[in-house]
């Protein structure tokens, strides 16, 4: 049967996203539907076999994404622990599903305290995050106030990921599509775009940001996290062969240079509010995600460098507004 989408189709009815509805649903056809993964038989049976509460009491406005046991839920800990984590690798969080404390390989709540700080309120707002792995960004969005959390992400066990804590809320905010950016729509109608730890993965790094700029409302905000590299306005690197052993990094800009092509294209107030050297603190390898992680990916004798001899993953936020008009 697979995971149903609809909740998203119920939620945006009679808004100002309901007009994209046709042109969701044929791309969700074609890219989702029409495109099973291998493993999805496996991931649906694992997740119908999970607990489905729809009314449990829940945080998210602390660095866990926290869902609460009820007092009258009588849960065997070791099979609900064992069936998270048939949805492994776990990549980004903190989550606390049911008392049951899942340690990603990402203190995402790092990122996440990071960033916060400097964009403006989210209170009542539509969201929109492109590249939003299993959804723990989304559910902090919707802690800080925001109406609407709509993710973007194409990787399959993402989704099943964000399900697994959904089946346990009550209708919420928050929506992942399994979709690319590069499939949606023009929606200009989104207050907030986020776009954490993508850029480097497209190969054609301008036209991505018009994209993001193209689901923005006149005046909305855009959020923008990237690797970068030290260096003045004219320094971006494109890694001849692998970067931090990753073989999908494409362009990685110096602030200066990153915040230029921002300019260039039209965006104002653009500003640097954060740049920070990822340590094997913040990325490493743990019970729920038990690959290779950073340590693995830096010079053993010295981790300023990647294992290649660029600099280490160096990440910066960059937050611009959209014209009004
Ligand atoms: C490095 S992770 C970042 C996840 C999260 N935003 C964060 O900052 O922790 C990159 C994510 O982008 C997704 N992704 C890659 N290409 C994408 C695309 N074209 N459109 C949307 N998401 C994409 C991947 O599936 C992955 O989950």
């Amino acid at each position: 049967m697979g995971i149903t989408l609809e909740a998203f189709f119920e939620h945006t009815k009679n808004t100002d996203l309901e007009q994209f509805h046709p042109q969701l649903r044929q791309t969700l056809k074609l890219y989702y539907e029409l495109k099973s993964h291998g493993r999805s038989g496996e991931w649906d049976a694992a997740l119908e076999s999970m607990p489905q509460l729809l009314d449990a009491d829940y945080s998210f406005d602390e660095d866990s994404v926290c869902v609460l046991k009820p007092d009258n839920l009588e849960l065997d800990y070791s099979v609900y622990t064992q069936q998270l984590k048939a949805f492994m690798p776990w990549r980004k969080g903190p989550w606390n599903l049911l008392g049951v404390e899942i340690e990603t390989e990402w203190h995402s709540d790092w990122k996440w305290q990071r960033i916060s700080p400097y964009i403006s309120s989210l209170e009542g707002r539509q969201v929109l995050d492109i590249g939003t792995g299993n959804g723990y960004f989304l559910y902090r969005m919707l802690g800080a106030g925001a109406r609407l959390a709509l993710g973007i992400d194409p990787t399959r066990i993402f989704l099943y990921q964000f399900h697994a804590a959904q089946r346990l809320l009550p209708a919420n905010g928050a929506h992942l599509l399994p979709l690319r950016s590069e499939h949606l729509p023009a929606f200009g109608c989104f207050d907030t775009v986020f776009c954490l730890g993508v850029l480097y993965h497209r190969r054609s790094p301008i036209d991505h940001i018009q994209e993001l700029m193209s689901y923005l409302r006149p005046g909305g905000e855009l959020v923008l996290e990237t690797l970068v590299v030290p260096g003045d306005v004219d320094t971006i690197l494109v890694p001849q062969e692998r970067y931090a052993k990753m073989s999908n990094v494409w362009f990685l800009p110096s602030t200066k240079a990153l915040e230029n092509m921002l300019r260039k294209l039209g965006l104002q107030d653009v500003r640097t509010v954060d740049v920070t050297q990822t340590n094997t603190q913040e990325q490493r390898a743990t019970d729920w995600m038990n690959f290779h992680s950073l340590a693995d990916f830096l010079d053993p004798n010295d981790h300023n460098l990647s294992a290649e001899g660029h600099p280490a993953p160096l990440r910066a936020t960059i937050v611009a507004t959209k014209a009004s008009c």
